[in-house]
């Protein structure tokens, strides 16, 4: 029995973003990708005419900066996550889409630590950002009887060009690594591959309509062996230098008064600190049995990619 709308043509949004972009060079010459000059998604009237009947429809679009708590910030969650979601959602209505594939995050699903975290375990969200995240979601199952909605929630992203995978190679460069409790949290990691693989298999495939998926790696690695594996792929022997997890959090707490008196998002907030520091398994089970998922890219193919990518962009730290 075939499960998936063939022949559909595929609408990306945020094709100029970290996660659009690579789903852009997933799935290449198959999209139509508006530019981000000519669709504002805040703006109704410039997603008139863009979407067609049976159109698979992607949203990569949002205001992703998971720390911003300033005024500033808040507006773009609200104006961008909430509103430009319900406008696309609507011209999707209004146009007879055939699918709707929306990336939200586990931010959604609130903080967690421990194993086997599924898609209905939630707790109350934190912050601004995963705010608009679990919104954007109530908002589109208002959608439900309209539309065929794919909710994604992406796990820990990593890849080339990110800001944290260059953080980490850049400490990796300097040979010493502090890591708040050494590292030993198993944090789930997953490459950016991996994720625009996942949105492949999820394109017209029916199996996945009206469903929201958690997706990711079937594991998660302890921050030291991501940093190893870095090091590796950078051919740097490093040294991980352990911080206690009090004084992480302390250090924490400054970046965030720093940055609300500077009006600006924190290198560091507790709740960054809480991913680098307790452990958390997502369980993938759904989006496997759904798609038949199998991430492409192990910890080392993609620590592999990652520091290949920062070698080009800093020569000087080749030897
Ligand atoms: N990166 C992660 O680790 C991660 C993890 C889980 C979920 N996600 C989710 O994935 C989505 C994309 O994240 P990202 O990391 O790719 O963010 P990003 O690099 O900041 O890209 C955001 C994209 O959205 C576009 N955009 C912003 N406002 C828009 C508007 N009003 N109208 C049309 N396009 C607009 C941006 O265009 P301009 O560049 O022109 O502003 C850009 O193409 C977000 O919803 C985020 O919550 C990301």
């Amino acid at each position: 029995m075939s499960v998936m709308v063939t022949g559909a043509r595929i609408v990306l949004f945020g094709k100029s973003g970290f996660v659009g972009s690579n789903i852009l060079k997933e799935l290449g010459a198959d999209v139509f990708a508006p530019s981000e000059l000519d669709v504002d998604l805040t703006n109704p009237d410039t997603l008139q005419g863009v979407i067609n009947a049976g159109d698979v429809v992607i949203n990569a679009a949002g205001y992703a900066s998971a720390t911003d708590r300033t005024p500033k910030g808040l507006e773009l969650f609200q104006r961008v996550n909430l509103d430009g979601l319900r406008n696309l959602a609507d011209a999707c209505v209004n146009a007879g889409a055939a699918q709707l594939i929306h990336i939200s995050s586990v931010a959604a699903m609130g903080m967690w630590d421990g194993e086997d975290i599924t898609e209905s375990m939630m707790r109350p969200v934190k912050s601004p950002y995963a705010a608009s995240k679990l919104e954007g979601e109530r908002l589109l199952a208002q959608y439900s009887d309209k539309l065929s909605i794919t909710i994604l929630r992406p796990t820990s992203v990593f890849g080339e060009g990110r800001g944290m995978a260059a953080s980490l190679c850049s400490l990796v460069a300097k040979g010493k690594v502090p890591l708040p409790g050494g590292g030993e949290a198993k944090i789930p990691f997953t490459f950016i591959g991996n994720i625009t693989h996942a949105v492949r298999l999820t394109v017209g495939n029916e199996r996945c309509f009206g469903k929201t998926f958690i997706i990711g790696d079937l594991i998660s690695y302890p921050l030291k062996d991501v940093v190893s594996a870095l090091a590796q792929g950078m051919g740097i022997s490093i040294k991980i230098v352990p911080i206690p997890v009090r004084a992480a959090y302390c250090a924490a707490l400054l970046c965030e008064a720093a940055a609300r008196l500077r009006k600006s998002s924190p290198l560091l907030d507790r709740g960054r600190l809480h991913t680098m520091t307790e452990s958390v398994c997502y369980d993938i089970d759904a989006f496997v049995e759904a798609t038949g998922y199998s991430p492409p890219y192990d910890l080392q193919a993609s620590a592999a990619r990652i520091a290949q990518w920062y070698l080009s962009h800093n020569p000087s730290q080749k030897d």
